[in-house]
């Protein structure tokens, strides 16, 4: 076994990617190099998401599948950061006798001093504390030297939204924004670094920087269009409250911004909407949806939508699946309600049986299932400008890249077109990607 080899698996949002990213850095930082097989590892790190309760069983399956190699080579350092380790902080070394580390979504930075002092003093540590704002600020997760032609960049970290369902204003912190000319300078250099495309990243991004008084978010938008070298921006997520109209614009007027939106409605009623505290109503956000394909009508959507919020009714969910049908979305991405302890919905009576909302998620997987292959299916003949990432997984010669829309389409070409954009004329549409011909490209 290597000395110095590090394994690392990653759940949850760009967050946490963008937080293993660190990691990874940092960890290299002190001679720690990355592998793929646990059993080759001296230190085991697990990055969690605690939104929803599976996500949270899921990373307690994982550690425990660790634990034979653990009590193997008890030598062996065994971690966990991200969304559970900063709510459970030491408990988790209570219920867990063979984990040795615990660290926090503030924390990252300090892995490896606190790698070093594990393997030294063989004690058990855990770090959890929430920093303050200016150390925060120092902090921001920037780039790594990874090398690919897509990246995320944050632009702010945290919530103060407190949606009632959810547990991430408690695990993230408060809203916390970078500086844009930080932001500006990080992009500007991994536009020489050969990326194309960027991915600005927050819990919320349209409210970027009005505590900081800095730059709106679109003002931002605005610039990083005007960087060289970058040639597509796209941001998430988006909170529909805070979309303003100079936003809006910005679909129709920035010429590199990506025509795709995930913008969160999570369900369709305004008894609902209410109780979860989100701030709008489902009429404003038809509204935004309007206004958005007014100023850029082939812009596409998609959403997260929560089925089984306590107190739901057949009606509430009626209007759900209304919503579905008049906003189209391309895509959608739906949970059934996960109480999270300490949130406020989580003390609302919930009478709504298990099976009635398994039975409400699946009708509403089977329209959008429809809604989201007549979409794609549309595709078909049509040609779409594509950013070429690399060799696709479908065999030699074969490439992929993604739409404006996000969606991945396959095709054959030369590997040497990686990181460029090409037009591709789509043959075919399957239910995760699409296949396409090579047309031109210059
Ligand atoms: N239960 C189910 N879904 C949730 N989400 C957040 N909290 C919960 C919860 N307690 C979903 C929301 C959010 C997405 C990231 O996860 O739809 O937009
Ligand atoms: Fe959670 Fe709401 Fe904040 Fe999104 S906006 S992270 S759903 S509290």
């Amino acid at each position: 076994m290597n000395n110095k080899a590090f394994y690392l698996e990653t759940f949850g949002c760009q967050m946490n990617v963008v937080d293993s990213e660190r990691i990874v850095e940092l960890l290299g930082g002190i001679g720690y190099r990355q592998v793929d097989e646990p059993d080759q590892a001296s230190l085991i790190l697990l990055n969690t998401c605690a939104v929803r309760d599976k996500a949270v069983r899921k990373a307690y399956g994982h550690l425990g599948r660790f634990k034979p190699l653990k009590e193997r080579n008890p030598q062996m350092i065994l971690g966990m950061g991200g969304c559970i380790a900063q709510q459970e902080g030491k408990q988790l070394l209570k219920e867990f006798p063979y984990l040795d580390l615990v660290f926090g979504t503030h924390n990252v930075h300090r892995l490896p001093e606190l790698v070093q002092q594990v393997a030294d003093t063989r004690v058990r540590c855990e770090e959890t504390e929430f920093l303050d704002r200016e150390t925060r600020l120092q902090l921001f997760p920037s780039r790594t030297g990874k090398e690919a032609f897509t990246r995320f960049v944050t632009v702010m970290q945290g919530c103060d939204n407190f949606c009632s369902y959810c547990v991430v204003p408690y695990v993230r912190g408060r809203e916390i924004s970078r500086p844009s000319g930080e932001i500006l300078d990080e992009i500007r250099e991994l536009a020489e670094q050969g990326v194309r495309e960027v991915t600005l990243i927050g819990q919320n991004v349209n409210s970027y920087g009005t505590k900081e008084k800095e730059i709106s978010f679109s003002a931002l938008l605005e610039q990083v269009n005007a960087i060289v070298g970058i040639d597509r921006i796209r941001f998430t997520t988006s909170h529909p409250k805070d979309l303003s109209d100079e936003l809006i614009g910005c679909f129709g007027r920035l010429d590199k911004l990506c025509k795709h939106l995930h913008l969160p409605v999570q369900c369709g009623s305004d008894e609902l909407l209410k109780a979860m505290n989100r701030g709008y109503t489902r009429e404003r956000y038809l509204n935004i949806v309007a206004r958005l394909r007014q100023v850029c009508p082939d812009i596409r959507l998609s959403s997260d939508i929560i089925v089984g919020f306590p107190g739901e009714t057949e009606d509430n969910f009626a209007a759900t699946m209304s919503l579905l049908e008049q906003v189209r979305y391309a895509e959608i991405y739906s949970f059934i309600y996960s109480p999270r302890s300490g949130t406020a919905a989580a003390d609302i009576k919930d009478d709504t049986p298990a099976k009635v909302k398994q039975e409400r998620f699946e009708r509403m997987l089977t329209l959008q299932q429809e809604i989201s292959r007549q979409i794609w299916e549309a595709d078909v003949g049509t040609v779409q400008e594509v950013l070429v990432e690399g060799e696709s997984k479908m065999g030699e010669g074969q490439l992929f890249g993604r739409s404006t829309w996000n969606r991945i389409v396959n095709f054959s070409g030369p590997a040497e077109l990686a990181g460029r954009l090409v037009s591709v004329r789509i043959s075919k549409s399957f239910r995760n990607s699409l296949l396409g011909e090579l047309l031109e490209y210059c």
